[in-house]
């Protein structure tokens, strides 16, 4: 098809286009108190991942999940991950994973949806105001555990679907929905379920949307990176048992001191990461990516003010977002082994292990990150001629994840916010590690977008978690226009067998 033939089409799209979003949104104003109902029941379940006394309601969020999307009329699986191994060597059943899918048409692109309905845990004790696991509204706010992170999302994406079933609209797109219990406490047993379904239900999936994180400012933002995490243990052992500092101080060479003596090779006082081989690997920041940090809505004094500190490492906004989201940093987490308690005891600890870690970005290999912290921690060791014996393991090598900003998928993703919300969105990341986006690229080979909404006052993690109503409708009207945005890619790449004129007569 020539270039003019396309672009008359588009234009008799858009003009469909702007029908079905006025049925759409109008249907989705309407139903708003449903949506709210909809989650109030979901909060109401205390679907905690990390409390195994719970477990039994985590297993019922899961079948809600599911009846939810059979009565949707989709063709749905509870897929059994297996058992966790409590620390006591316990066994206890997982939550199943809960997929979907709604059309199977081969003309159309497949857009697979992730999301978690386990929640943190949280007490009316912890400072809430209103009872947690009790959806409350207060000015146009929904408060409860999970309402932000991740029920409202999960389920603005399922009342897109039904959108268009209840006005007999044609899903623009087949959408799948891959739905866990376990995402609070590391996703546990679901990089094993997308890789054994990896040719089967993952086959067809053009695109992964997760809706898991927030944004920056009021701006609406769609997030196209994480950090990843390399997580160390260094371990220095000496004395065989712990000693009195006034009998043995002066005597022996203290683990605590060599110990502390290494850890202050790893970072400068200026942030600088002094571990050689890690700054080398990091991508250069382009002119590009310095613009755009530049665009983005941030206030560097309100950041400030909420962590409540009076400088900060960096004083600028693009220094600030550029180590935010796309440097490596070393942050120390805490001396196993130190005595912690308070008082004052005078104990020399005889064995001591320190935990640290360090944010990935592209191109770090957390295999050769884990290398080069060893070599250098040994060698600076090596030079305090120490009789104590150091140990340095990685237990956790998490990559980071980026997205392709130019992928069709993006142009749809900016456009549907445009559409929703009449100004473009922030491109951000997250400084956080979201590992499920990384296993999904590397595991299905498909691109990836996160689209989150509202969120950045939401409180997810913390005491009085809310979303607001509008927050819901807003979501539930950016999921459906995501799906038509993407039937507009579809047709500019024109990929699939049929022709868009074929496709485009026969669907509406
Ligand atoms: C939730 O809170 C409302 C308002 O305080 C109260 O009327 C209702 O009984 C509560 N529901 C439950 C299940 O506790
Ligand atoms: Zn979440």
């Amino acid at each position: 098809m020539n270039i003019g033939a396309l672009h008359s089409i588009l234009l008799v799209l858009s003009t469909v286009h702007a029908f079905q979003y006025n049925q759409l949104a109008q249907y989705i104003d309407e139903h708003q108190e449903d949506y709210v109902e909809a989650l109030r029941d979901w909060v109401a379940v205390e679907s905690d991942s990390s409390n195994v006394l719970r477990r039994s309601e985590l297993h019922r969020m899961m079948e809600m999940v599911a009846q939810k999307l059979q009565q949707m009329g989709g063709s749905v699986e509870s897929v059994d991950i297996g058992e966790q191994e409590l620390p006591d060597k316990q066994r206890l059943a997982l939550p199943k994973v809960v997929t979907a899918q709604f059309g199977t048409d081969p003309t159309k692109h497949t857009l697979c949806v992730y999301g978690h309905v386990d929640v943190q845990p949280a007490k009316l004790e912890d400072g809430w105001a209103t009872d947690p696991f009790n959806l409350t509204e207060i000015n146009g706010n929904l408060y409860g555990r999970g309402a932000s992170d991740n029920k409202a999302p999960v389920l603005a994406w399922m009342h897109a679907v039904e959108a268009y079933q209840k006005l007999s609209l044609e899903l623009p797109v087949n959408v799948k929905f891959v739905i866990e219990g376990m995402e609070e406490t590391g996703s546990n047993g679901l990089e094993a379920m997308i890789l054994a379904q990896k040719d089967s239900f993952f086959s067809d999936v053009d695109y992964i949307v997760v809706s898991d994180c927030g944004w920056l400012s009021r701006r609406p933002a769609i997030t196209y990176g994480t950090r990843g995490n390399c997580y160390f243990l260094a371990e220095v052992r000496g004395p065989k048992q712990d000693l009195h500092s006034g009998v043995y101080g002066g005597t022996v060479i203290e683990p605590m001191i060599d110990l502390i003596g290494i850890l202050d090779t790893l970072i400068s006082p200026s942030g600088k990461i002094l571990v050689p081989g890690i700054r080398e690997a990091v991508a250069p920041l382009s002119d590009d990516e310095w613009r755009m940090y530049q665009d983005i809505e941030f206030d560097v004094d309100d950041y400030k003010n909420k962590i409540g500190v009076s400088k900060l490492m960096y004083n600028n906004k693009v220094d600030l977002l550029a180590h935010k989201w796309r440097y490596p940093t070393v942050s120390i987490h805490g001396i196993e082994g130190a005595f912690s308690d308070p008082g004052t005891k005078t104990v020399i600890p005889s064995k001591v292990c320190a935990k640290f870690s360090i944010r990935q970005v592209p191109n770090m290999d957390p295999a050769v990150v884990e290398k080069k912290v060893s070599e250098h921690l040994h060698s600076v060791f090596a030079k305090r001629h120490s009789p104590n014996t150091l140990t340095v393991s990685m237990v956790i090598g998490a990559k980071p994840w980026l997205a392709d900003i130019q992928h069709p998928l993006y142009e749809a993703g900016k456009a549907a916010v445009k559409r929703v919300f009449s100004v473009d969105p922030d491109l951000i990341r997250e400084g956080g590690t979201i590992p499920i986006s990384r296993t999904f690229q590397d595991v299905t080979g498909k691109s990836i977008i996160m689209m989150p909404i509202g969120g950045f006052d939401d409180g997810l993690h913390s005491q009085n978690e809310k979303i607001s109503r509008f927050d819901l409708s807003d979501f539930c009207f950016l999921s459906v226009v995501l799906f038509l945005q993407m039937l507009t890619q579809q047709l500019k790449k024109n990929t699939r067998g049929r022709s868009a004129l074929d496709y485009f007569s026969e669907s509406y």
